[in-house]
This record gives C-alpha cells, structure tokens and sequence, in this order.
C-alpha cells in the first residue's frame, strides 16, 4: 500500500508507515530466547552463547594467512576484486575433496545462517509444510518466519528421532517439503543422531520427495573418543549440507558452504548471485590459507588441527560444569548427551523449582544465566519446563565455577520453589 506522504510532516514512524514493505514491516514474531530487557547485572557470569571460546580462536593461524595473502601483491589485488558467486576454486575443491562430491556442487556461503536462508528461499512457498525436530534451534524461525511455513513437529527423545511418528504422517498424506536436522551435537539436545535413523530418514525422503536440510554447525567439535556416525549421504539427491567454519575459525569471519545436490545448485547460485554476489574473498582467501587448499600445507594443522584444540577444551569445560552441578545438587541435574559441541542441556529433577522464577532470581540478583529450555519446543511437553541450556564455551573454569555456583544459588533460592 502507497499513502502520500505529507512532507512537512516526515517523522520516522510516518516514514516508516508509509513506506516499508509488508514484509519490512512484519513484526518478528520468530521464536528467540526470551532474553530481559533489562541489562545484566555488572560483573555478571552468564552462562550462554553459542559463540566458540575465545581460547580456541586459532589467532597465529589467522595472524599467519593473512601475511600469506598480504605479502603477494598480485594474490592481493585479485581478492580485491569480484568474483565467482559459488566461491573461489581452491577453497571448493578443498571443501569438495573432504566431503566426496563434486566441486560443481559447492557454494561458500556467508556462514549456516545465509546457507540456510538459500535453500529455504530456493525451496519454499508460503504454507509449505516443514518438518522440525522438536526441540530445535529456534533461530532458524528468523529466516522461516518469511515463508509462513506450516510446521510439522518431530519430537526429539533421548534416543533421536522418533522417525516411527513421522512415517505415520507420510503415511496418512503429510507432504512436507523439507526436514530440517542438526544431526551432530544437536542446538540444545547435544544428541548425535543414530546412524540407523539417518538411514531411515534418506530412505523417506527418497520415497515421499522431501529434501533433508542437515545443518551441521557443530561438526568436527566430537569430545575425544565419541564416534560419529557417517553424514546423510551426499549421494542422495534429496539431501543438502549445511556447514560453517564459524564454530572452529570463528563466527566474525561469516564463512561457511553449502553441499546441493546437482538439480538445486544452479537455483541456489542465482539466488546467491541476485543477493550479494558472492562471499569476501579476502576471508575466503585466509580460510583457503589456514586450511591449506590447494598445494599448500595446512597452517597449525589446518581445520582439523584447530578443532582438536576446542574439542578437548569443550570436553573438559562439559565435565568441570557437571561435576559441579552434580556436586552442588546431588542427584538434581541429569545430562543426557555429553557427545560435542558447546552447549549442555540439564534437566532439573525437582519439580518444585520454577526455573522461570529461578532465571528470573539469576538474573536479577545472582548475575548469571542460562536459556530456559522451553524456547526451544514447538509443543508443549512434558519435557520442556525442567530444562536449561548452559553455554560451556566462553567461561574459563574460574568462570565456569562461578557461574554455577550462582546459578545453584538462584535454583536453591526460596523464591524458585513453586
Ligand atoms: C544449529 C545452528 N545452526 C546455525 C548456526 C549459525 O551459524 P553461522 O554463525 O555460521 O551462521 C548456529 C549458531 O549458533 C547453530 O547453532
């Protein structure tokens, strides 16, 4: 809708009404964590992010490839310049050598959100039905929102997928047009989804035409000495990788790609090119560097190397906030999944704590925090009120330890008890 604008009265919210799209416009009515408004109290310890620990940033290998790229001037001059919408060719090949496919269907992408967001533009029209694990990450509901996507929940338990309920639907005659997983250390579960029910779902997929969008942030960041099933097979025409080098390399680079199978690259790629061209190519240059493309070697041992680092720090970070959650309250706290990544999800046995009022105590008179459990599910369940998600990654121990002793205060505190 177009109103005329009077111009002696041009105030931002008459601006804003007589020009912003329906979709500028729109509300957020995303799903995010329920964060206060208010500012945390100072000197505070939250325990949240999801962010990689500022330990783990691999710092001289960054230093290093940058002082590659910088000292050749004419390697220089071509990052300064545009270039291909799917990504530099040595940095492709490298993705594509690691993941087994071919590098026609690569795309470096700006990181898993913008990914994401790619595909689900590629693929969605508004009321499309989608399957979501439930809980998931709620800020995939960010980018969703825009396709008024109808949702169809698939409850998540302590053993994966129940993939049992989802063939009832299909069979019944849901449609969707895509599933969307985080199949290793799940956002916030931490669960690693069974190698058989990654088969199951390749095989629904393949039968009912759905695409599987596996997003895969966490991947490379398994604690030492947990196994990981093998990804959902690329060679399924029905399966999109979703990857980043956010939580190894660092989120500030905005780097991270994407595996299509062949009939949906060249939609992607125009999407991509219509959008913003294509990524930094000075960042996709260092990436290229760090994780040694090409005939070069690997700096600090490359990806692989970086994460090693982080795997065994977040380990450790994991096992130190258990042991002290189980010390502080024997027998209260269970935590199902300790498999990777950066996140813990405790369940708080007794029921007569409130852990809205507990948060709210944490807040607001301990200074700490942690997200409520119950922003991450679509349904309510029995599950949801008894949950808290701990960022493990950002505190040092010293950190850790005081976190938790805040938090077992505000959970312990009169006030919580229902
Ligand atoms: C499951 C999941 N997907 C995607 C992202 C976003 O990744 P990126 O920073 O690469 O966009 C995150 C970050 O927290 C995540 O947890």
């Amino acid at each position: 809708m177009t109103t005329t604008l009077d111009p002696a009265r041009l105030t931002p919210s008459r601006l804003a009404d007589g020009l912003l799209s329906a979709l500028g416009a729109r509300e957020d009515r995303s799903r995010g964590f329920g964060r206060s408004a208010g500012s945390p109290l100072p000197g505070a310890v939250p325990l949240l992010g999801g962010a990689p620990s500022p330990d783990a940033l691999p710092l001289e290998a960054i230093r290093l490839a940058a002082a590659h790229l910088t000292a050749d001037p004419q390697a220089l001059v071509s990052t300064l310049q545009y270039s291909a919408p799917s990504g530099i060719t040595p940095l492709r090949e490298w993705i594509a050598r690691r993941e087994g496919v071919d590098p026609a269907r690569v795309l470096v992408t700006n990181g898993a959100f913008h990914g994401l967001s790619l595909v689900f533009d590629a693929l969605l029209d508004r009321g499309d039905r989608i399957v979501v694990e439930d809980p998931t990450y709620p800020l995939i509901f960010r980018d969703l929102q825009h396709h008024e996507p109808e949702l169809l929940p698939l409850p998540l338990g302590p053993d994966g997928l129940d993939i049992d309920s989802l063939e009832a639907r299909l069979e019944d005659g849901a449609r969707p047009k895509l599933l969307y997983t985080v199949p290793d250390f799940h956002n916030p579960t931490g669960l690693v989804t069974p190698a058989a029910q990654r088969e199951r779902l390749v095989a629904l997929a393949e039968h009912y035409g759905f695409v599987i969008v596996s997003d895969n942030a966490y991947d490379g960041l398994a604690f030492p000495g947990v196994d990981v099933p093998a990804d959902y097979s690329p060679d399924s025409d029905l399966v999109v990788h979703v990857r980043t080098f956010s939580k190894i390399l660092g989120p500030g680079l905005r780097l991270g790609y994407l595996v299509l199978p062949t009939w949906l690259v060249a939609p992607v790629t125009r999407l991509r090119a219509n959008q913003d061209q294509h990524s930094s190519v000075p960042v996709q240059a260092i990436v290229e560097r760090v994780v040694g493309a090409g005939d070069r070697p690997p700096i600090q041992g490359g990806l692989d190397g970086i994460a090693e680092r982080s795997r065994t720090l977040y380990a450790d970070r994991f096992d130190l906030v258990t042991g002290l959650l189980d010390a502080a309250l024997p027998g209260g706290v269970s935590v199902e999944h300790r498999t990777g990544g950066i996140f813990l999800w405790a369940r708080i046995e007794d029921e007569g704590i409130d852990l809205a009022a507990a948060q709210h105590l944490a807040r607001t008179r301990f200074g700490t925090d942690a997200v409520l459990g119950r922003f991450f599910f679509l349904e309510d369940s029995a599950d949801d009120r008894g949950r808290l998600r701990l960022g493990i990654s950002h505190l040092d121990a010293d950190g850790l330890r005081d976190g938790v002793d805040r938090l077992v205060a505000a959970l312990t505190a009169p006030e919580a008890r229902r």
